[in-house]
């Protein structure tokens, strides 16, 4: 699209949700699918940007966007901040493990007599946050704050602390939106207008507005 509104743009998009590995065969994860990340992706690309998808789902190619393969927290950290000293925007919308397990088990641990098993937990890099921090004039720094209650105000607190341009607050304790479905509404939080709603819509709806909205900063 020659003619889009990202024409020639570097965008950046996370999409999923990250592993973090206990042992060869286990792992602590989340229930994002990717459809959210994959939607922007599309939407950002009908606009003519050359779009780089940090993912850990694969799902048929998509024109324009060049996707990466990536599991951990750790892996999607280093190509996100390798990807995005070039870029033009940043949209994190992967869901992200705040925490990983303190060692990884080279061997599948094994139970020993009765007793349970205790993990420790130590936390993750933040990716959005680090983004924010080293961010340009020039570049635009977007986020996603999964939420289960206060959506809104958490929502606003992650603008400011992640230092991000704009923040896409997510009620995911509905089933009919959010996490894993097609469908998504959420509130678009930016530093100087009024929060917009959107409605309940397919993915795709309102991956094309937030990009229209990112288009307007
Ligand atoms: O993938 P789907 O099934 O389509 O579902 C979509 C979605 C619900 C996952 C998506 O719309 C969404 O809300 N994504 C953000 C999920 C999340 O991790 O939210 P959070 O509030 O925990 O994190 C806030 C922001 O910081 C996010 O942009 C996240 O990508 C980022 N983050 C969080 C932790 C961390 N260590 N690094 C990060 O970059």
């Amino acid at each position: 699209a020659k003619s889009g509104l990202l024409h020639g743009k570097k965008v950046i998009i996370t999409a999923g949700s990250t592993r973090e590995a206990l042992d060869p065969v286990r792992y602590i994860t989340n229930r994002s699918s990717g459809k959210m990340g994959f939607a922007l992706a599309q939407a950002a690309a009908e606009q003519g940007a050359h779009v780089t998808l940090i993912t850990t789902v694969t799902k048929p190619a998509i024109y324009g966007v060049n996707q990466i393969l990536v599991s951990s927290t750790q892996e999607m950290f280093d190509a996100a901040i390798a990807a995005f000293e070039t870029a033009d925007i940043f949209i994190g919308a992967a869901a992200v493990s705040d925490f990983k397990p303190e060692k990884t088990d080279h061997h599948k641990i094994k139970k020993t007599g009765d007793s349970g098993l205790t993990l420790k937990l130590v936390q993750n890099p933040d990716i959005l946050k680090t983004i924010g921090q080293h961010k340009t004039h020039s570049q635009i720094v977007v986020g996603f704050a999964a939420e289960t209650q206060n959506v809104e105000a958490y929502g606003a607190d992650k603008l400011v602390t992640k230092n991000a341009d704009m923040l896409i607050a997510n009620d995911v304790s509905r089933s009919d939106i959010g996490f894993s479905s097609d469908d998504n509404s959420v509130t678009i939080l930016t530093r100087d207008k009024q929060p917009e709603f959107l409605d309940r819509a397919p993915k795709i709806t309102i991956a094309r507005h937030i990009i229209s909205r990112i288009v307007t900063l």
